[in-house]
């Protein structure tokens, strides 16, 4: 039965919970407290970068599931049977979760609710969230607010596939009432329900970012290792990879993660844990390899050219993977100004990457452009362009050694260094490094 649905926040989680929803048949209004944002989606223009969701969007407005509002004549008459929380929850300067515009936002619904309903928590919370909410503002509303942590578990490019083709759905509860409730709000979508506690549900989000942090880390700090020894990355995530107990995704080497979530999210949970009177050793491990991942193009172009002063540097790929916009916690936010330091002359070229300024750097809206009389090109994100690019009049427009700098393994290293050029990697084909040691 569909059902009334209220999305507060249309940001990536919100817009993407909002519009899919809408699909599966859900009568479902958007809010969002910037009017700009709300009527960019009533004119059916998406706010954020997802391949697909525009038509969806444009689809459930037509067919009148899918609203836009803001909540500016107040909450009581926005507030569906199922109210989705999906506001912003950036890191604080300590590195903590910023749980302002939760508490505003729950503050607000349980002051205007005039009627009983469940509240989703989809926005990723600190565990005990759930708890001090409660206590704080559901409790103390006219009505019985139900509760439920949900998390998300969306991937940048690929959310529609993830929401339909979820690998499991999150229930946090205390009450069964709000469970039956969720599960017609899924009822379409198969996927294996984990029905837990509120504390649980909220600990699940951080441990799978955690966990696929750790994976990543873990896989670099090999590939670095492969460096030093002379063995090869590729073949050694292949043949751990195909152990199914361990996985072969997210062994993919490189200069580290980024985005919204990985870096953010073990930071919090690194914060939780010691405020909680708990050292927990692994994860600090795995975000301070992240951290000095990313710093290997910068060593290396250097040690090959001391000189970097007199030189041109291309960056290929600015957004923190293919297939978004997305820039935050990008590696070039900080591989670029470290070069830019010693003087090289930068420019910057990816395809769709949000355009902001990078002290030091010019962006430039082609690839040939960037690389035109550069001596080394620093690979960012594994964009196809970039695999695809034709190597013989890379090395025609470029001058010096022409260094590749691989920083996600994706080009063919072969390819490269037949056309003449330099080619660097992350623990590929053994190049013997032993300056991370
Ligand atoms: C991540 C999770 O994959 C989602 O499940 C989760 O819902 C989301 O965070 C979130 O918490 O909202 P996302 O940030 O979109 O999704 O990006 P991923 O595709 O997971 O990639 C994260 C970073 O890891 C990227 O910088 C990517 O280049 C890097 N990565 C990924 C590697 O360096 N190696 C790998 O093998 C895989």
């Amino acid at each position: 039965m569909p059902l009334s649905v209220t999305v507060v926040g249309t940001g990536y989680v919100g817009l993407v919970t909002g519009v899919c929803l809408a699909h599966s048949g859900h009568q479902v209004t958007c809010v969002d407290i910037d009017q700009a944002k709300v009527d960019m989606l009533i004119s059916g223009k998406s706010t954020i970068y997802e391949p697909g969701i525009e038509d969806l969007l444009i689809a459930g407005r037509d067919k009148g599931t899918l609203a836009f509002k803001t909540p500016e004549s107040g909450w009581r008459d926005l507030i569906g049977d199922v109210t989705v929380v999906a506001v912003g929850t950036p890191m604080a300067p300590n590195g903590a979760a910023d749980l302002s515009q939760v508490r505003t936002v729950v503050e607000a619904l349980a002051a205007a609710a005039d009627r009983p309903f469940t509240l989703v928590m989809k926005s990723t919370v600190p565990m005990g969230t759930g708890a001090s909410l409660r206590e704080r503002y559901l409790d103390q509303a006219d009505v019985r607010i139900g509760y439920i942590s949900n998390p998300e578990f969306l991937r940048e490019g690929k959310a529609l596939e993830d929401w339909f083709k979820t690998d499991r759905i999150v229930l946090g509860a205390s009450d069964e009432a709000d469970l039956v409730l969720m599960r017609e709000l899924y009822d379409d979508i198969e996927a294996p329900l984990v029905e837990t506690d509120v504390a649980s549900a909220e600990t699940i989000k951080y441990a799978s970012n955690a966990f696929l942090s750790t994976k990543i880390s873990f896989i670099n700090e090999i590939a670095n290792l492969c460096d030093c020894i002379g063995a090869d990355i590729d073949s050694v995530s292949r043949g751990i990879g195909l152990d199914k107990r361990i996985g072969s995704q997210f062994l993919n080497a490189g200069i580290g993660y980024g985005g919204s979530c990985f870096p953010k999210d073990t930071r919090a949970l690194d914060f939780i844990a010691t405020l909680n009177g708990y050292q927990f050793t692994l994860l600090k491990s795995v975000i301070e390899v992240n951290n000095r991942q990313r710093l290997l193009p910068v060593v290396h172009v250097m040690r090959a050219l001391p000189d970097l002063h007199e030189r041109s540097v291309a960056i290929l790929g600015l957004a923190f993977k293919p297939d978004t916009d997305d820039v935050r916690e990008s590696p070039a936010l900080d591989i670029v100004p470290l070069l830019a330091e010693q003087g090289a002359a930068i420019r910057i070229y990816d395809p769709i990457a949000a355009d902001i300024a990078i002290p030091g750097a010019a962006r430039v809206t082609d690839v040939w452009r960037a690389l035109e009389g550069a001596s080394a090109a620093v690979v960012v994100t594994d964009w196809v362009e970039f695999t695809e690019l034709d190597w013989a009049r890379v090395r025609s427009v470029m001058t010096g050694p022409g260094i590749i700098f691989d920083g996600r393994n994706c080009l063919d290293p072969e390819a490269v260094r037949s056309a003449g050029l330099t080619y660097m990697a992350v623990g590929r084909e053994g190049q013997h490094r032993d300056d991370l040691a």
